[in-house]
């Protein structure tokens, strides 16, 4: 891909929510206030960004199969999918960019439920636990490992 890097940012079930879901566990941004942060942050790094967020595990897949060979990496919050599903993972492992899995909570200080993720091992990396701050450290960490490169 020439020009500008393209970073898909995925989010699944339940994102949509945020600002009135849990904020004790999940802060007080709304998603659009999250977007809009990341997009902030993508234009300091001169990268080129797209958002989507879905209740749905058939979109989510739909997205991430249409995003190959568009993007040069996927920055993903799964959501409950992380724990669960077998098929956003297969569908993350056949993207031919990098995954970064980011949460917003820290999944291993929770239910245990949660401590297993799908991605982790098909990522390259995963940040967890810094609220907003977890997306906006994968972009900057997109910039540092394409930096190093
Ligand atoms: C989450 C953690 C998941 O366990 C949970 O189901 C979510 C959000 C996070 O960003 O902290 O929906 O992915």
């Amino acid at each position: 891909m020439a020009g500008k890097t393209k970073i898909l940012v995925v989010n699944g079930p339940n994102l949509n929510m945020l600002g009135m879901r849990e904020p004790e566990t999940y802060g007080a941004l709304t998603l659009d206030a999250i977007e809009a942060k990341c997009r902030a942050q993508c234009d300091r790094h001169g990268f080129e960004m797209s958002w989507m967020q879905s209740n749905s595990e058939a979109v989510l897949i739909d997205t991430i199969q249409k995003g190959c060979g568009q993007y040069d990496w996927i920055i993903v919050n799964g959501a409950g999918l992380t724990h669960t599903s077998v098929a956003l993972r297969d569908a993350l492992a056949l993207f031919p960019g990098q995954v970064v899995e980011v949460h917003l909570s820290n999944i291993h200080a929770r239910e245990t439920f949660r401590h297993t993720s799908l991605i982790t091992a098909i990522a390259k990396g995963a940040i967890i636990g810094f609220g907003a701050a977890s997306y906006i450290a994968a972009i900057t960490a997109i910039a540092e490992t394409q930096e190093e490169a």
